[in-house]
Formats: structure tokens, sequence, C-alpha cells
């Protein structure tokens, strides 16, 4: 048995941790602290992180209108990325059935998935306590500083179009890390639409209202967003569908 007293969260300094059971202790406790980053609350409290979202937003008929019925597509074709068993991570939750079908879909293997907005963690434990997801942890993170792998597949799911430039960088660069040598990072979200995408003009206007921070997409590789060096590592994919509206990024880590 551990003869050492127990030492409270304010006695303890990450310095004193001596075993990786302590550390990830601290990390956890420290995670709890998190605060909800300033882009979240000023552009999206309505969406994410207001105490009301979940009864009103978290269906699926809401991502399928959002997404205009490619939903189930869209959801197929990360979740096929998956082999049962695999260790799987997700840095921010998703709005209806994707997280519980996730889970199943990897189980027995782990999946984690964190995010930053309270009420969506209390979604996720809810959802968790209601299916029996006993393969599911839900954990508090800034998806720009994941929770540490190694993982088979780190899936971000209509995430980096939410998120300003500096995060877009980060967490493509924290997922990249977090994958295995033959795991994949994949990344699900918006892109250019082909000119000929009737819905161009609305989708235009979505992004210029409610999602600022979606226009880079249009312009920029996600690919890009990582460091040359990262990038180098990995081998990638990028197909698109729907007129181009939406793209599915494979990153496979290279065999060194
Ligand atoms: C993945 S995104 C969008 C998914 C999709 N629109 C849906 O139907 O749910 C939504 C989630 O991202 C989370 N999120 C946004 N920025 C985050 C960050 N920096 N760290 C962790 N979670 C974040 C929000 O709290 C929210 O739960």
């Amino acid at each position: 048995m551990d003869a050492r007293p127990l030492v409270t969260d304010a006695e303890f300094s990450l310095s004193e941790a001596t075993t990786d059971a302590e550390r990830e202790a601290h990390a956890a406790r420290q995670r709890w602290r998190l605060p909800v980053p300033k882009y979240l609350v000023d552009v999206y409290t309505w969406a994410y992180v207001a105490p009301y979202v979940r009864r009103i937003f978290d269906h699926q008929w809401v991502p399928a209108v959002i997404l205009w019925f490619q939903d189930q597509a869209l959801m197929r074709r990360a979740l096929d990325e998956i082999t049962p068993g695999d260790r799987v991570y997700m840095p921010a939750s998703v709005y209806g059935t994707f997280c519980v079908d996730m889970a199943k879909k990897t189980a027995p293997g782990p999946v984690t998935i964190s995010d930053i907005s309270t009420i969506q963690l209390y979604s996720l434990r809810k959802k968790r306590r209601a299916f029996g997801l006993k393969n599911l942890f839900v954990r508090r993170a800034n998806a720009a500083d994941p929770i540490k792998g190694p993982y088979d597949v780190a899936i971000s799911f209509l995430l980096l179009h939410e998120v300003p430039e500096d995060y877009k960088a980060a967490i493509v660069n924290g997922l990249l890390d977090q994958v295995d040598e033959g795991g994949k990072a994949v990344f699900v979200d918006y892109h250019k639409m082909k000119w000929w995408q009737p819905l161009w003009p609305v989708m235009a206007f979505v992004a210029w209202t409610l999602e600022p921070f979606t226009f880079s997409l249009w312009k920029n590789e996600i690919a890009d967003y990582a460091s040359p060096d990262r990038r180098a590592k990995f081998t990638w994919t990028k197909s698109t569908s729907f007129g181009g509206l939406y793209q599915h990024v494979v990153a496979v880590r290279k065999q060194p």
C-alpha cells in the first residue's frame, strides 16, 4: 500500500507528481476548471452553452435539418473509419445520436469524447447512462488541448468551421499528435461549394450571420493547418460531397 499521505488539490502542484496516475489526476482536476473559450460564449452561447440548449437542440432532427438531410451519410462515412475494438477520440460532442452510434460501433474499444461546455457534458453523460455505454468516457477538455492518446481513430466532426483560425491549427495539430502509428485522424466539415450548388447563397448567408469561422474552410485545405513536419508524417486523402458543401479528410499516420 502507498503510505504517502493524501494531498488535497490546494497542496498539490504538478511538479510534485511522481507517478503517471498522480499526473493524470492533477490534469483532470485542472481540466474541470477550464474556462469556456471567449469565441464560444460570444458566437455560440445560443447553440452550445446556454442551459436550455439540450432540450431544444439535442435531437437527431437538428443535425438532419442543419445538414440538409446529409447527416446520415456524413455520420455513416465517419463511422466507417472505425473498426470495432479501436481506441477512438472525438474532441467535441455532436447533437443527436452520433456519439451513441460511435460508442456502439467501437465497442468493446474505448471511445473518449470531450467537450468544454458543461451542458454538453451533462447531455453526454445522460446518453451514456440511458444506453448503458460502458466504453464511452466523457471528459472535459478544450479541443485545442486534446485528451492524451494514443488513439487508432481521432474524429473532428463539424468542429473546425466553428472555431477561429488559431484554434483550427491547434485542433488539427493536437489531434494528429494523438494518433498512433497506422491510426488516422478524420475531419468532417464544410468546404467550398461548387458554383452550381443551389444552396450557395443560403449557406453563404448562414456563414456570414451565424458561423463566421466557416469562410476560411472555403479557402484553406485542412491539411494546411498541420505544421509541415506533422503533415509529412501522414498520408492525406480528401473527398467532397453534396455539391462540394462537405468534405471528408482522412490523415493516416505513416509507419516509421
Ligand atoms: C462539434 S461542434 C458541431 C456539431 C454539430 N453542429 C451538431 O449538430 O452538434 C459542437 C460542439 O463543439 C463544442 N466545442 C466548440 N469549441 C470547443 C472547444 N474549443 N473545445 C471543446 N469543445 C468545443 C461545443 O461545446 C459543442 O458541444
